[in-house]
Protein backbone atom coordinates (compact mmCIF):
# COMPACT_ATOMS: atom_id res chain seq x y z
CA UNK A 1 0.00 0.00 0.00
CA UNK A 2 2.87 2.20 0.34
CA UNK A 3 5.18 2.21 -2.61
CA UNK A 4 5.60 5.56 -3.07
CA UNK A 5 7.36 6.05 -0.02
CA UNK A 6 9.27 2.44 -0.53
CA UNK A 7 9.98 3.25 -3.86
CA UNK A 8 11.32 6.81 -3.76
CA UNK A 9 13.74 5.37 -0.72
CA UNK A 10 14.93 2.75 -3.23
CA UNK A 11 15.91 5.03 -5.76
CA UNK A 12 17.90 7.02 -3.13
CA UNK A 13 19.69 4.09 -1.87
CA UNK A 14 19.81 3.17 -5.57
CA UNK A 15 21.86 6.39 -6.72
CA UNK A 16 24.26 5.77 -3.18
CA UNK A 17 24.81 2.02 -3.93
CA UNK A 18 25.26 1.06 -7.37
CA UNK A 19 25.20 -2.53 -6.59
CA UNK A 20 21.69 -2.65 -4.88
CA UNK A 21 20.33 -0.44 -7.79
CA UNK A 22 21.08 -3.53 -9.96
CA UNK A 23 19.59 -5.68 -7.55
CA UNK A 24 16.39 -3.97 -7.05
CA UNK A 25 16.07 -3.18 -10.96
CA UNK A 26 16.47 -6.73 -11.77
CA UNK A 27 13.52 -7.35 -8.74
CA UNK A 28 11.33 -5.26 -10.62
CA UNK A 29 12.30 -6.23 -14.37
CA UNK A 30 11.96 -10.11 -13.97
CA UNK A 31 7.84 -10.16 -13.42
CA UNK A 32 7.91 -8.39 -16.55
CA UNK A 33 10.17 -9.31 -18.87
CA UNK A 34 8.93 -13.19 -18.42
CA UNK A 35 6.14 -13.40 -20.43
CA UNK A 36 5.96 -11.38 -23.89
CA UNK A 37 3.33 -8.30 -23.10
CA UNK A 38 0.52 -7.36 -24.98
CA UNK A 39 1.56 -4.55 -26.08
CA UNK A 40 5.11 -6.21 -27.23
CA UNK A 41 2.64 -8.87 -28.78
CA UNK A 42 0.15 -6.09 -30.78
CA UNK A 43 3.46 -4.64 -31.75
CA UNK A 44 4.44 -7.57 -33.59
CA UNK A 45 1.20 -6.71 -35.28
CA UNK A 46 1.48 -3.36 -36.27
CA UNK A 47 -0.39 -2.25 -33.21
CA UNK A 48 1.22 0.81 -31.33
CA UNK A 49 -0.56 1.38 -28.03
CA UNK A 50 0.41 4.22 -26.57
CA UNK A 51 3.10 4.40 -23.96
CA UNK A 52 1.61 3.04 -20.52
CA UNK A 53 3.93 2.91 -17.46
CA UNK A 54 3.57 -0.13 -15.93
CA UNK A 55 4.62 1.37 -12.31
CA UNK A 56 0.89 3.09 -12.65
CA UNK A 57 -0.64 -0.09 -11.45
CA UNK A 58 0.99 0.92 -7.87
CA UNK A 59 -0.69 4.25 -7.95
CA UNK A 60 -4.34 3.24 -8.48
CA UNK A 61 -5.86 6.09 -6.65
CA UNK A 62 -3.31 8.41 -7.77
CA UNK A 63 -5.58 10.61 -10.16
CA UNK A 64 -8.91 9.97 -8.69
CA UNK A 65 -9.24 12.98 -6.53
CA UNK A 66 -11.87 11.47 -4.24
CA UNK A 67 -12.96 8.76 -2.13
CA UNK A 68 -16.15 7.91 -0.28
CA UNK A 69 -16.13 6.76 3.49
CA UNK A 70 -18.49 4.76 5.31
CA UNK A 71 -19.35 6.15 8.24
CA UNK A 72 -21.56 4.58 11.05
CA UNK A 73 -24.63 6.17 12.55
CA UNK A 74 -24.67 5.60 16.60
CA UNK A 75 -28.28 6.24 17.68
CA UNK A 76 -29.38 8.83 15.27
CA UNK A 77 -26.58 10.80 17.31
CA UNK A 78 -23.55 10.55 16.56
CA UNK A 79 -21.67 9.64 13.00
CA UNK A 80 -18.19 8.67 12.96
CA UNK A 81 -15.86 6.47 10.70
CA UNK A 82 -12.31 5.22 10.17
CA UNK A 83 -9.05 6.93 9.45
CA UNK A 84 -5.89 5.64 9.20
CA UNK A 85 -2.44 7.20 11.07
CA UNK A 86 1.06 6.23 10.71
CA UNK A 87 3.09 3.09 9.03
CA UNK A 88 2.03 0.47 9.20
CA UNK A 89 -1.55 2.20 9.59
CA UNK A 90 -3.15 2.53 12.53
CA UNK A 91 -7.03 2.32 12.01
CA UNK A 92 -9.03 4.94 14.39
CA UNK A 93 -12.68 5.69 14.46
CA UNK A 94 -13.06 9.44 14.21
CA UNK A 95 -16.33 11.67 14.19
CA UNK A 96 -15.89 13.56 11.01
CA UNK A 97 -16.79 17.28 12.59
CA UNK A 98 -17.69 20.49 10.91
CA UNK A 99 -17.91 21.93 14.06
CA UNK A 100 -14.51 22.31 14.63
CA UNK A 101 -10.93 22.18 12.89
CA UNK A 102 -8.34 19.76 14.87
CA UNK A 103 -7.50 16.28 14.31
CA UNK A 104 -6.68 14.75 17.55
CA UNK A 105 -7.05 11.04 18.98
CA UNK A 106 -6.47 9.07 22.00
CA UNK A 107 -2.64 8.10 22.22
CA UNK A 108 -0.80 6.38 24.64
CA UNK A 109 0.21 9.72 26.36
CA UNK A 110 -2.71 9.76 28.15
CA UNK A 111 -4.22 7.39 30.99
CA UNK A 112 -7.41 9.16 32.39
CA UNK A 113 -10.80 7.05 32.15
CA UNK A 114 -11.60 8.31 28.50
CA UNK A 115 -8.05 7.09 27.48
CA UNK A 116 -8.93 3.51 29.48
CA UNK A 117 -11.72 3.02 26.98
CA UNK A 118 -10.44 3.42 23.54
CA UNK A 119 -8.03 2.40 20.68
CA UNK A 120 -5.05 4.61 21.19
CA UNK A 121 -2.66 5.70 18.49
CA UNK A 122 0.80 4.69 19.33
CA UNK A 123 3.79 6.60 17.74
CA UNK A 124 6.43 4.19 18.60
CA UNK A 125 4.99 1.82 16.31
CA UNK A 126 4.79 4.31 13.21
CA UNK A 127 8.40 4.72 10.87
CA UNK A 128 6.69 7.80 9.54
CA UNK A 129 5.96 9.46 13.08
CA UNK A 130 7.49 13.12 13.62
CA UNK A 131 7.65 14.12 16.69
CA UNK A 132 6.72 18.33 17.04
CA UNK A 133 6.68 18.87 20.69
CA UNK A 134 4.02 22.10 20.86
CA UNK A 135 1.19 21.31 23.35
CA UNK A 136 -2.54 22.13 22.30
CA UNK A 137 -5.98 22.51 24.37
CA UNK A 138 -9.19 22.01 22.68
CA UNK A 139 -12.23 22.85 24.08
CA UNK A 140 -15.71 21.44 23.30
CA UNK A 141 -18.94 22.19 25.20
CA UNK A 142 -18.74 19.81 27.69
CA UNK A 143 -15.20 19.07 27.95
CA UNK A 144 -11.49 19.73 27.63
CA UNK A 145 -8.77 17.56 25.16
CA UNK A 146 -4.84 18.62 26.39
CA UNK A 147 -2.45 16.98 24.02
CA UNK A 148 0.86 17.26 21.78
CA UNK A 149 0.78 17.88 17.84
CA UNK A 150 3.07 15.45 16.04
CA UNK A 151 3.00 14.76 12.27
CA UNK A 152 2.16 11.55 10.31
CA UNK A 153 0.74 10.12 7.31
CA UNK A 154 -3.05 9.80 7.36
CA UNK A 155 -5.21 7.59 4.99
CA UNK A 156 -8.75 9.28 4.78
CA UNK A 157 -10.88 6.66 2.63
CA UNK A 158 -8.15 6.40 -0.28
CA UNK A 159 -7.08 10.18 -0.10
CA UNK A 160 -2.84 10.09 1.65
CA UNK A 161 -1.95 12.93 3.63
CA UNK A 162 1.92 12.72 4.32
CA UNK A 163 3.21 14.49 6.51
CA UNK A 164 -0.27 15.59 8.73
CA UNK A 165 0.05 17.44 11.64
CA UNK A 166 -1.96 15.29 14.25
CA UNK A 167 -3.15 16.01 18.16
CA UNK A 168 -2.26 13.25 20.15
CA UNK A 169 -4.39 13.40 23.45
CA UNK A 170 -2.24 13.55 26.79
CA UNK A 171 -5.40 14.47 28.94
CA UNK A 172 -8.89 15.19 29.21
CA UNK A 173 -11.33 16.65 31.49
CA UNK A 174 -15.07 16.11 31.79
CA UNK A 175 -14.76 12.37 31.33
CA UNK A 176 -15.53 13.66 27.87
CA UNK A 177 -16.03 10.60 25.26
CA UNK A 178 -15.79 7.80 28.42
CA UNK A 179 -18.53 6.37 26.75
CA UNK A 180 -18.23 6.84 23.08
CA UNK A 181 -17.32 5.08 20.07
CA UNK A 182 -15.05 6.88 18.57
CA UNK A 183 -11.05 7.47 19.13
CA UNK A 184 -10.88 11.09 18.16
CA UNK A 185 -12.20 13.97 16.24
CA UNK A 186 -11.49 15.32 12.69
CA UNK A 187 -12.42 18.73 12.44
CA UNK A 188 -13.46 20.11 8.77
CA UNK A 189 -14.36 23.75 9.52
CA UNK A 190 -12.01 26.67 8.75
CA UNK A 191 -7.97 26.51 9.79
CA UNK A 192 -8.89 30.08 11.38
CA UNK A 193 -10.84 28.13 14.30
CA UNK A 194 -7.94 25.67 14.72
CA UNK A 195 -6.52 25.48 18.19
CA UNK A 196 -2.47 25.48 17.81
CA UNK A 197 -2.91 27.22 14.40
CA UNK A 198 -3.17 23.00 13.69
CA UNK A 199 -3.09 22.97 9.74
CA UNK A 200 -6.57 20.97 9.11
CA UNK A 201 -6.12 17.67 7.19
CA UNK A 202 -9.05 19.41 4.56
CA UNK A 203 -6.46 22.68 4.32
CA UNK A 204 -3.47 19.97 3.40
CA UNK A 205 -5.92 17.96 1.14
CA UNK A 206 -6.28 21.36 -1.10
CA UNK A 207 -3.25 23.10 -0.27
CA UNK A 208 -1.14 19.36 -1.92
CA UNK A 209 -4.01 19.06 -4.35
CA UNK A 210 -5.00 16.16 -3.80
CA UNK A 211 -8.97 16.20 -4.65
CA UNK A 212 -10.29 16.58 -7.88
CA UNK A 213 -12.99 19.25 -6.64
CA UNK A 214 -12.09 21.47 -2.88
CA UNK A 215 -15.36 19.72 -1.65
CA UNK A 216 -16.69 17.66 0.68
CA UNK A 217 -20.32 16.20 1.39
CA UNK A 218 -22.23 14.11 3.57
CA UNK A 219 -25.06 12.02 3.65
CA UNK A 220 -26.46 11.10 7.21
CA UNK A 221 -28.88 7.97 7.24
CA UNK A 222 -31.86 8.05 9.33
CA UNK A 223 -33.80 5.78 12.07
CA UNK A 224 -30.11 4.25 13.05
CA UNK A 225 -30.12 2.64 9.58
CA UNK A 226 -26.73 2.07 7.91
CA UNK A 227 -24.72 3.49 4.92
CA UNK A 228 -24.17 7.00 5.91
CA UNK A 229 -21.20 8.27 3.63
CA UNK A 230 -18.85 11.33 3.59
CA UNK A 231 -16.83 11.92 0.15
CA UNK A 232 -14.19 13.94 -0.87
CA UNK A 233 -13.78 15.84 -3.76
CA UNK A 234 -16.93 15.05 -5.55
CA UNK A 235 -20.84 14.46 -4.20
CA UNK A 236 -22.56 10.98 -4.59
CA UNK A 237 -25.19 11.49 -7.17
CA UNK A 238 -27.06 8.37 -5.44
CA UNK A 239 -27.55 10.23 -1.84
CA UNK A 240 -29.59 13.01 -2.98
CA UNK A 241 -31.78 14.27 -5.21
CA UNK A 242 -31.49 17.21 -7.61
CA UNK A 243 -30.98 19.89 -7.28
CA UNK A 244 -28.01 21.13 -4.42
CA UNK A 245 -28.96 24.47 -3.13
CA UNK A 246 -25.80 26.48 -2.72
CA UNK A 247 -26.08 29.57 0.02
CA UNK A 248 -22.69 31.48 0.94
CA UNK A 249 -20.43 31.17 4.35
CA UNK A 250 -21.17 34.25 6.40
CA UNK A 251 -18.27 34.12 8.55
CA UNK A 252 -15.06 31.56 7.22
CA UNK A 253 -14.70 30.03 11.03
CA UNK A 254 -17.40 27.64 11.24
CA UNK A 255 -19.76 26.40 8.25
CA UNK A 256 -21.71 29.74 9.00
CA UNK A 257 -24.89 30.41 6.96
CA UNK A 258 -27.59 33.25 6.50
CA UNK A 259 -31.11 32.43 7.42
CA UNK A 260 -33.94 34.82 6.58
CA UNK A 261 -37.01 33.22 7.35
CA UNK A 262 -38.69 30.96 9.28
CA UNK A 263 -42.10 29.37 9.46
CA UNK A 264 -44.20 27.29 11.79
CA UNK A 265 -46.57 25.28 9.56
CA UNK A 266 -46.40 27.57 6.65
CA UNK A 267 -47.04 30.62 8.97
CA UNK A 268 -44.26 33.22 9.17
CA UNK A 269 -42.98 33.67 12.67
CA UNK A 270 -40.77 36.74 12.63
CA UNK A 271 -37.53 35.30 14.52
CA UNK A 272 -35.11 35.75 12.18
CA UNK A 273 -37.24 38.73 10.02
CA UNK A 274 -33.87 40.79 11.43
CA UNK A 275 -31.45 37.91 9.52
CA UNK A 276 -30.08 34.93 11.78
CA UNK A 277 -27.02 32.99 11.61
CA UNK A 278 -26.47 29.07 11.80
CA UNK A 279 -23.75 26.70 12.12
CA UNK A 280 -23.83 23.58 9.71
CA UNK A 281 -22.61 20.93 12.25
CA UNK A 282 -22.22 17.50 11.54
CA UNK A 283 -20.59 16.62 15.63
CA UNK A 284 -24.35 18.22 17.22
CA UNK A 285 -26.69 15.50 17.40
CA UNK A 286 -29.47 18.15 17.86
CA UNK A 287 -31.24 21.08 16.56
CA UNK A 288 -30.13 24.21 18.39
CA UNK A 289 -32.37 27.23 18.95
CA UNK A 290 -31.45 30.90 19.60
CA UNK A 291 -32.72 31.18 23.73
CA UNK A 292 -34.86 34.04 22.29
CA UNK A 293 -37.10 32.04 20.40
CA UNK A 294 -36.45 28.65 22.06
CA UNK A 295 -39.96 29.65 24.79
CA UNK A 296 -41.73 30.42 21.34
CA UNK A 297 -40.89 27.29 19.40
CA UNK A 298 -41.16 24.70 22.10
CA UNK A 299 -44.78 26.26 22.64
CA UNK A 300 -45.53 26.66 18.34
CA UNK A 301 -44.62 22.68 19.07
CA UNK A 302 -46.79 21.94 21.81
CA UNK A 303 -44.48 19.74 23.99
CA UNK A 304 -44.21 20.15 27.88
CA UNK A 305 -41.08 19.65 30.25
CA UNK A 306 -40.05 16.90 32.09
CA UNK A 307 -38.80 16.05 35.62
CA UNK A 308 -35.25 16.01 33.59
CA UNK A 309 -35.82 19.51 31.70
CA UNK A 310 -36.55 17.81 28.68
CA UNK A 311 -39.08 18.32 26.04
CA UNK A 312 -41.91 15.77 25.81
CA UNK A 313 -44.96 15.14 23.33
CA UNK A 314 -47.08 12.54 23.25
CA UNK A 315 -46.06 9.72 21.02
CA UNK A 316 -49.94 9.17 19.51
CA UNK A 317 -49.59 13.11 18.18
CA UNK A 318 -46.37 13.47 16.07
CA UNK A 319 -47.55 12.90 12.87
CA UNK A 320 -50.21 16.26 13.87
CA UNK A 321 -46.86 18.46 14.76
CA UNK A 322 -45.89 21.24 12.55
CA UNK A 323 -43.71 21.34 10.52
CA UNK A 324 -40.73 23.75 10.73
CA UNK A 325 -39.16 25.57 7.42
CA UNK A 326 -36.03 27.95 7.46
CA UNK A 327 -36.00 29.82 4.23
CA UNK A 328 -32.10 29.84 3.12
CA UNK A 329 -30.96 32.25 0.15
CA UNK A 330 -34.79 32.06 -1.23
CA UNK A 331 -35.12 28.11 -0.69
CA UNK A 332 -37.61 26.64 1.94
CA UNK A 333 -36.37 23.67 4.18
CA UNK A 334 -38.95 21.73 5.94
CA UNK A 335 -38.22 20.03 8.91
CA UNK A 336 -41.29 17.64 9.72
CA UNK A 337 -41.80 16.43 13.09
CA UNK A 338 -40.64 12.91 12.63
CA UNK A 339 -36.89 14.60 11.87
CA UNK A 340 -37.03 16.86 15.19
CA UNK A 341 -38.72 14.37 17.15
CA UNK A 342 -36.96 11.35 18.73
CA UNK A 343 -38.02 8.57 20.40
CA UNK A 344 -36.08 6.95 23.17
CA UNK A 345 -37.65 3.77 25.11
CA UNK A 346 -40.98 4.64 24.56
CA UNK A 347 -40.86 8.60 24.96
CA UNK A 348 -41.34 11.15 22.21
CA UNK A 349 -38.74 13.87 23.11
CA UNK A 350 -38.25 17.19 21.31
CA UNK A 351 -34.26 16.89 19.21
CA UNK A 352 -34.20 20.76 19.95
CA UNK A 353 -31.85 22.58 22.70
CA UNK A 354 -31.20 26.18 23.02
CA UNK A 355 -28.00 28.06 22.92
CA UNK A 356 -27.57 31.28 24.43
CA UNK A 357 -24.76 32.27 22.36
CA UNK A 358 -25.10 35.07 20.37
CA UNK A 359 -23.36 35.16 16.42
CA UNK A 360 -20.43 37.17 15.38
CA UNK A 361 -22.94 39.79 14.19
CA UNK A 362 -25.09 39.58 16.95
CA UNK A 363 -27.92 37.47 15.50
CA UNK A 364 -29.88 35.03 16.72
CA UNK A 365 -27.49 31.44 16.04
CA UNK A 366 -29.32 28.26 15.08
CA UNK A 367 -27.20 25.29 14.69
CA UNK A 368 -28.32 23.13 12.23
CA UNK A 369 -27.29 19.64 13.58
CA UNK A 370 -27.81 15.81 12.58
CA UNK A 371 -31.76 16.67 12.94
CA UNK A 372 -31.53 19.25 9.89
CA UNK A 373 -28.54 17.03 7.75
CA UNK A 374 -30.20 13.76 7.71
CA UNK A 375 -33.13 15.47 5.82
CA UNK A 376 -30.53 17.42 3.77
CA UNK A 377 -27.77 16.17 1.97
CA UNK A 378 -24.87 18.90 2.76
CA UNK A 379 -22.36 19.62 0.62
CA UNK A 380 -18.89 21.79 1.90
CA UNK A 381 -17.23 23.95 -0.78
CA UNK A 382 -13.34 25.60 0.37
CA UNK A 383 -13.12 27.10 -3.38
CA UNK A 384 -16.23 28.93 -3.59
CA UNK A 385 -17.04 29.28 0.11
CA UNK A 386 -20.65 27.85 0.51
CA UNK A 387 -22.86 25.41 1.56
CA UNK A 388 -25.13 23.63 -0.58
CA UNK A 389 -28.27 21.44 0.30
CA UNK A 390 -30.35 19.05 -1.06
CA UNK A 391 -33.46 16.41 0.21
CA UNK A 392 -31.48 13.59 1.09
CA UNK A 393 -32.37 10.03 -0.44
C1 LIG B 1 -5.68 16.19 33.71
O1 LIG B 1 -6.82 17.03 33.74
C2 LIG B 1 -7.46 17.05 35.00
C3 LIG B 1 -8.76 17.83 34.83
O2 LIG B 1 -8.57 19.07 34.21
C4 LIG B 1 -6.53 17.65 36.01
O3 LIG B 1 -7.15 17.68 37.30
C5 LIG B 1 -5.26 16.82 36.09
O4 LIG B 1 -4.33 17.40 36.96
C6 LIG B 1 -4.64 16.67 34.71
N1 LIG B 1 -3.55 15.70 34.77
C7 LIG B 1 -2.35 15.95 34.27
C8 LIG B 1 -1.38 14.84 34.35
O5 LIG B 1 -2.07 17.02 33.75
Amino acid sequence: MYPLVQTSESTMKCLVIVLVCAVFAEGIRIPLVKHKSIRQKMLENGVHLPYHDPALKYFPKKHAGSTNIHINNYADNIYYGPITIGTPPQSLQVVFDTGSANLWVYSIYCNTQACKTHKKFNPQKSSTYRANGQTFEVSYGSGIIDGIFAYDKVHVGSIVINNQEIGLSTNDSGNLFVVAQFDGILGLSYPTISAGGQTPVMDNMISKKLLQANIFAFYLTRGEKQGSELSFGEVDKTKYKHPIHWTPVTDETYWQIGIQGFQVNGHKRNWCSQGCQAIVDTGTSYLTAPQSVMRSLIQSIGASQNQYGQFEVDCSQVKKLPTLTFTISGVKFPLPPSAYIEKIQGVCLVAISQTYLLSQNGQPLWILGDVFLKEYYSVYDRTKNRVGFATAA
